[in-house]
C-alpha cells in the first residue's frame, strides 16, 4: 500500500544561545524576519504542502510558541473593537491554520532524541522533519517537492545542497551516488554520512539540510542510536543505521536558502524578505541605495 505524509515534526526545543541576549525570555523560533516569527515560516511551508499535522517538540521557557498559534481572544476582541479588520485577519489566520500538538523534549540530548521524542505522536507512519531555522524560499514549498519524491520513492528522503570549503563542517554530509534518469538529476542514493566533519573527513560537498521525509524505522533505530558529536544523539547517526535496514534518498531541493539560526544568515533573510514586500521594498530598496556602502 502506498503511503503519504501528513505530519511534520517540528523539533524546537534548542536553547538558542547564539542569539543571546535576544532568547533569553523568549524561544528562538519566536524572533521575526520582517514581521512573522521564524516558526510560521516553516508551519506555512508545512500546509502548503499539504501537512496541516504539526507536532511540536519543545521544552522549557517555549510557551510563546504555543500562545502564538492558539486563540488569543482579548487581542481578537479589541481589534475588532478598534475595527483593524486586516490586522484581526492576520491574528486569526494563525490560530485557524493549524492542528498543532505539543511534546516536551525534557532534556537537551539532541536533534535524534528530539525526533524520538515525536514517537508517540507520529505512530507507525512516514513523517517530515522540518528545521524551522532553514527558512526555504521556493517556488514549489520544498516540502512538496520532497513529499513528491516520497510518493515514487516510498523511501526516507533527506534535503540536500551543495556547501563548499570549510563550512560544510557545520553539516551532516552525504556519500552519494546519483540516481540516473530520475528528477531532472537531482536524486542520489545515500550510501553514507557523517554529522558535521572536518573538511578533509567530508565524503562529498552535499549537506543535510533541514527537511526530512522519514519511515517510522527511524525510531526503531534511534533508540539504539549512542550519543555522538557533541554528546548528544545525533539524527545523522540514526540515519546511519537506517541506511543498514532500508534505502535513503537525498534531493538537491529547488529554492534559496537562509540559515536564519546564524546571525548574518538572519539579516540577509530580513532584508531579502523585506525587499520582496510591496509594503517595505521600494522604501527599503532606497534606503540601502542612499547608504553608499563602498
Ligand atoms: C542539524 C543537523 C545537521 C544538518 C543541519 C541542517 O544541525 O544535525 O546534520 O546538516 O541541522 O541545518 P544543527 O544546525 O542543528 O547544528
Amino acid at each position: 500500500m502506498r503511503q503519504t505524509v501528513c505530519k511534520v515534526v517540528f523539533p524546537a526545543a534548542g536553547l538558542g544561545t547564539r542569539f543571546l541576549p535576544a532568547t533569553k525570555a523568549q524561544p528562538k523560533e519566536m524572533l521575526p524576519l520582517v514581521d512573522k516569527p521564524i516558526i510560521q515560516y516553516g508551519v506555512e511551508e508545512a500546509l502548503a504542502a499539504g501537512c496541516n499535522q504539526i507536532i511540536m517538540v519543545t521544552g522549557r521557557g517555549k510557551s510563546a510558541i504555543e500562545d502564538h498559534f492558539d486563540v488569543s481572544f482579548e487581542l481578537e476582541k479589541i481589534l475588532d473593537e478598534k475595527k483593524k479588520t486586516d490586522l484581526l485577519r492576520v491574528v486569526r489566520e494563525i490560530s485557524d491554520m493549524i492542528h498543532v500538538a505539543y511534546v516536551r523534549q525534557k532534556e537537551a540530548l539532541g536533534l535524534g532524541h528530539a525526533v524520538l521524542t515525536a514517537r508517540e505522536l507520529v505512530g507507525r507512519e512516514p513523517f517530515a522533519v522540518l528545521l524551522a531555522d532553514d527558512v526555504i524560499d521556493a517556488q514549489v514549498p520544498v516540502l512538496k517537492q520532497m513529499i513528491d519524491v516520497f510518493e515514487k520513492t516510498q523511501s526516507s528522503v533527506l534535503a540536500t545542497q551543495i556547501v563548499e570549503g570549510e563550512a560544510i563542517s557545520a553539516y551532516g554530509v552525504l556519500d552519494v551516488k546519483p540516481v540516473d534518469g530520475q528528477s531532472d538529476g537531482r536524486l542520489y542514493e545515500v550510501f553514507n554520512m557523517v554529522e558535521k566533519p572536518p573538511v578533509e573527513e567530508a565524503p562529498s560537498n552535499l549537506a543535510i539540510i533541514g527537511r526530512y521525509i522519514l519511515t517510522p524505522t527511524i525510531f526503531d533505530v534511534l533508540t539504539q542510536t549512542q550519543m555522538g558529536k557533541g554528546g548528544e544523539i545525533q539524527l545523522t547517526d540514526g540515519l546511519r543505521l537506517l541506511l543498514k535496514r532500508e534505502k535513503v534518498y537525498a534531493y538537491v531541493y529547488e529554492g534559496k536558502r537562509h540559515d536564519t539560526g546564524d546571525k548574518l544568515g538572519f539579516l540577509k533573510a530580513t532584508i531579502e524578505f523585506a525587499l520582496k514586500r510591496d509594503d517595505l521594498g521600494g522604501a527599503l530598496k532606497e534606503y540601502l541605495r542612499q547608504l553608499k556602502l563602498d
